[in-house]
């Protein structure tokens, strides 16, 4: 028995960071029990736990995925902890130690604001010699400067981190980091600080297109560095006007536009650092995840293009920067630039509009590697200019993203949908750099909350997203403490003030979603207020006349069903108004679900009376008497399913088959309707028309893209147009996650693994359904989730046309629901088989373990019929011939094709009852 992933507020040995709560969780695996009994931690000030601060003793109420302690912390202090697990069986072991340590919490600073000449254009560097008095046993440097920062000691860089000290709204609060220097100081030695522009200093946003900053317009830094001498006497080295600024060759830094560095530029004299007022916004320890380089990508092809360009394909799209070796004369200069695409075969950047995503260097004449520090790219292709030499392995790409560790992994026997699925990861790494952006390319990279609520379930189910998402629903929380619970669109906010519905809804679903997969209700609690005054602004909104639905939505964004807008269009064809209202009533469910967690009934009974009065509105404005629909979308049909916004949900679905029937099986949907999209198709027995959506390589479609060349997720489906030509500049992106919302039914239904959010009680993955749907076309699927409770695992493989094999995996402490899909009953007798050991209803009840079963799949009944839609129908050759001996087809209007052979055989052709009967026989055999 082994007990693995120790964390501390979901992170692994946290250093520094803000801790107002210290939750701990663990997991368990290899042992011979099926669950914890009982569970014991201690907290030490030392790793042999000679002094304990804490030891709960063995107690049967410390929950493994998430228990909240409350320990006494004092600032700048290493804690120790271990847990002990006893299992159902009586075995027992212990983790081994690991440990979390504070920031300097309420602790005064002993260092000032500084700055510099801010008029120079060569970026700073503050400097200041650290003398030491005797051996160091202990280092800390905390640091924030602005607008970014890295740091160095005797020009070795201090830590991995880039582009910190990250990104808020730096009027409400900016982030210091901690780092552990101590072998670092094991000498005397220079501290250097270098700044850049970046998010705080540099042109960001839509509002901002000059060169000033939206925060600040100066350089700042603030620094403390604690040195611990083995006798226990204390140094503190904090900033103030004793430090020295020097010069950098970087004269150019900008988040969209890239970096300028010259090294032929000369050294100029040294200057004084000045101390300057504080920043308004508060400085606080970290929330936001190490932003690290992970992949190395290195060049596939150096081509040269009809045009005469020299251009690296990366064979990958990515956000991040690179390296290069160059070795070129004195003065030369190199010009580096970044695009997504080549059209024609050549260099092409048109669709990141104005970001130049360039760098540019100028050579002292020596040989050296040169990577940006203050910026980042979002490409592919790399055009480079000036070089005399260059060899493809000079070049390497380094992908930048936040610490998301990996979670869940899904194979299938379609290599298509393979590179789909890695489509949807890239775009996930390529958008999570600090903030969850709509696009990491062109001019704008920000944090929008729509994308991010839509694609949130799906990246959970692929990465450890908690941290991430914790940090920016923080940032959040801040934008509406001064907006009356308005959500911006874009947060961090940066002059983007107007919200809409679905968007500003990601104040709810993130954290609702956030709660499902890992169970910690901490997030509820810390998210509560602004999950509530969020709904409580729409209500103020709303007032007595549902005005809400009047203000300005971005609808089902990008949807293809617009009337006028089309394909290249905006909006799609749902009508916003009920977009609008429905997202209102999921949202206040949602702040219901919330406060019956939390124990707040008054707030429970209050949200839930909203919602309960939202829906009802929504069923006498938008339903017939009979519970039709009154919008004829796909999209609307999606969410009346969903949300059950009908009592004829039978209607529903026959619309549904009807709309995917006249689009030829397309789907039109945008940023609402496409993540419900096969989720809701397999949750309403129609998984033929969810594989069907998937597998469908024409546009518009998932593997349209991939067919295409596609390394990441676009922003439209008809981001390229057939021949390969992008389809417009205006917004046109090749690396937006949305869409990739997809991923959470792959996990869920495609391969099984699926959260039962049914029962609020089973949060943290303390239980699943495995829910497989078989697909010939398909092949295989096989997934894992490393969930808050421990790995799950569901795979099911065809081994010839009629021979299925499923196996499953429930880690330690869990539980699982199993349909196996497609069996006879007979099955369950199989009683030798511990899957069968405790069935009821056609459902396995599973606890930890690894069960695998063979059989052979219930004959199906017949595919096609006269009642089968004419669409469907003629896909098949054989059928369409046999069809075509009775109907003339090339005449037959194209908007006939959703109606059934019956109905146009009997209006057409004027069949009889006996003759219908004979054409149904002949179909069922096909
Ligand atoms: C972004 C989107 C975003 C949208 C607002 C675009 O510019 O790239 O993904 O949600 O604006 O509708």
């Amino acid at each position: 028995m082994e007990l693995y992933d120790l964390r501390v507020n979901h992170l692994c040995n946290p250093l520094g960071y803000e801790m107002n709560k210290t939750v701990f969780s663990w997991k368990v695996k290899n042992a011979v029990g099926k669950k914890q009994e009982a569970a014991r931690i201690r907290i030490g000030e030392l790793e042999n736990f000679e002094t304990l601060i804490m030891d709960t003793g063995f107690s049967k109420n410390l929950s493994s995925i998430a228990s909240q302690v409350d320990v006494p912390l004092m600032p700048c202090k290493r804690y120790f902890w271990d847990v002990t697990v006893r299992t159902d069986k009586g075995e027992e072991a212990v983790s081994s130690v690991s440990w979390f340590e504070t920031g300097k919490m309420d602790e005064a600073w002993h260092a000032e604001w500084i700055t510099c000449d801010n008029q120079q254009k060569r970026h700073p560097i503050f400097k200041k010699k650290i003398s030491l008095r005797g051996k160091v046993i202990r280092a800390r440097l905390y640091i924030c400067g602005l607008g970014l920062y890295e740091a160095f000691y005797e020009n070795e860089r201090i830590g991995e981190e880039y582009l910190t000290p990250y990104c808020n709204d730096y009027s409400e609060w900016v982030q210091y980091q901690t780092y552990d220097v101590t072998e670092m100081l094991q000498k005397e030695g220079m501290l250097s600080v270098l700044l850049g522009n970046g998010w705080y200093k540099g042109r960001f946003g839509f509002d901002n297109p000059s060169e000033s900053g939206f925060y600040g317009d100066k350089w700042k830094l603030r620094a403390e560095l604690s040195i611990e001498y083995e006798d226990g006497s204390k140094d503190i080295v904090g900033t103030d006007e004793s430090w020295r600024v020097e010069r950098s060759n970087l004269i150019f830094s900008e988040i969209y536009d890239g970096e300028h560095r010259d090294d032929t530029l000369p050294k100029l004299p040294e200057e004084a650092a000045i101390v300057c007022e504080a920043e308004k916004g508060k400085l606080t320890a970290r929330l936001s995840t190490p932003v690290t380089v992970h992949e190395q990508i290195k060049p596939k092809e150096l081509i040269v293009t009809p045009n005469g360009e020299t251009v690296l394909d990366l064979g990958q799209e990515f956000t991040g920067i690179f390296s290069l070796q160059v070795k070129e004369e004195k003065g030369t200069k190199i010009h580096i630039q970044t695009g997504e695409i080549l059209q024609n075969g050549n260099f092409y950047r048109d669709n990141l509009r104005t970001a130049k995503s360039e760098y540019v260097y100028i050579s002292d004449g020596k040989e050296k590697n040169i990577c940006p520090h203050f910026t980042f790219y979002g490409y592919r292709y790399v055009k480079i200019e000036g070089m005399e030499h260059l060899e493809k392995d000079d070049f390497t790409g380094l992908a930048l993203y936040s610490e998301i560790p990996e979670t869940g992994n899904v194979e299938t026997g379609n290599s298509l949908v393979n590179q789909l699925i890695s489509n949807i990861r890239w775009g996930m790494k390529s958008n999570f750099l600090d903030v969850p952006t709509d696009c990491p390319q062109r001019d704008e990279r920000m944090g929008w909350t729509g994308d991010a609520q839509i694609f949130s379930a799906a990246a959970t189910y692929l990465a450890d997203t908690y941290s991430f998402y914790k940090k920016y629903l923080y940032d959040m929380a801040c934008e509406q403490k001064t907006r009356g619970g308005k959500v911006p669109q874009v947060i961090p906010n940066f002059g983007k003030e107007g919200t809409s519905s679905v968007w500003g809804d990601a104040a709810c679903i993130i954290p609702w979603n956030l709660y499902l997969f890992y169970g910690d209700q901490t997030i509820l609690e810390e998210q509560f207020e602004s999950m509530r005054s969020w709904v409580d602004y729409i209500r103020r909104t709303d007032q007595k006349n549902h005005c809400w639905r009047q203000e300005f939505h971005y609808g089902d964004w990008l949807a293809l069903d617009h009337p006028t807008g089309g394909e290249n269009g905006f909006l799609g064809g749902t009508d916003e108004r009920f977009i609008a209202d429905v997202s209102y009533a999921v949202s206040a469910g949602i702040v219901k679900k919330a406060a019956h967690i939390l124990g707040l009934e008054k707030e429970e009974a209050e949200y839930g009376a909203v919602e309960n009065a939202q829906y009802e509105w929504i069923q006498q404005e938008y339903y017939t008497a009979t519970g039709k629909c009154c919008i004829r979308t796909q999209t609307a049909q999606l969410l009346t399913l969903k949300y059950h916004l009908s009592e004829n949900e039978e209607e529903a679905r026959k619309m549904l088959r009807i709309l995917l029937d006249e689009s030829d099986g397309k789907l039109r949907t945008g940023f609402v309707g496409t993540p419900l999209l096969c989720k809701v198709l397999s949750e309403n027995e129609m998984d033929d028309l969810a594989y069907e959506l998937l597998l469908n390589e024409e546009f518009p479609g998932w593997l349209y893209e991939v067919k295409l060349g596609a390394t990441t997720i676009w922003e439209r489906w008809n981001s390229l147009d057939k021949n390969g030509c992008i389809s417009g500049t205006q917004m046109n992106s090749l690396n937006h996650y949305a869409a990739g919302a997809v991923a959470e039914w792959i996990f869920r239904y495609a391969a099984g693994i699926n959260m039962d959010e049914t029962d609020i009680s089973k949060a943290g993955f303390k239980a699943v359904k495995f829910t497989p749907r078989l697909n010939q076309t398909l092949g295989y699927a096989k997934a894992s989730y490393e969930s808050a409770m421990g790995l799950y695992a569901c795979a099911w493989e065809f081994e010839d046309e009629t021979h299925v094999k499923v196996s499953v995996q429930v880690p330690f402490g869990g539980k699982a629901q199993l349909i196996i899909p497609e069996a006879e009953k007979s099955i369950f007798d199989n009683k030798e088989n511990p899957m069968f050991a405790d069935v009821r209803d056609g459902i396995c009840y599973l606890t930890a373990g690894d069960y695998t079963v063979e059989y052979t799949i219930e004959k199906k009944p017949a595919s096609y019929s006269i009642d089968t839609s004419m669409r469907k129908l003629l896909e098949q050759k054989e059928i369409k011939k046999f069809i075509g001996s009775m109907i003339p087809l090339e005449t037959l209007p194209r908007e006939f094709m959703p109606m059934s052979l019956r109905k146009l055989a009997v209006q057409f052709g004027g069949a009889q009852e006996e003759q219908l009967e004979q054409i149904n026989e002949v179909l069922k055999k096909f």
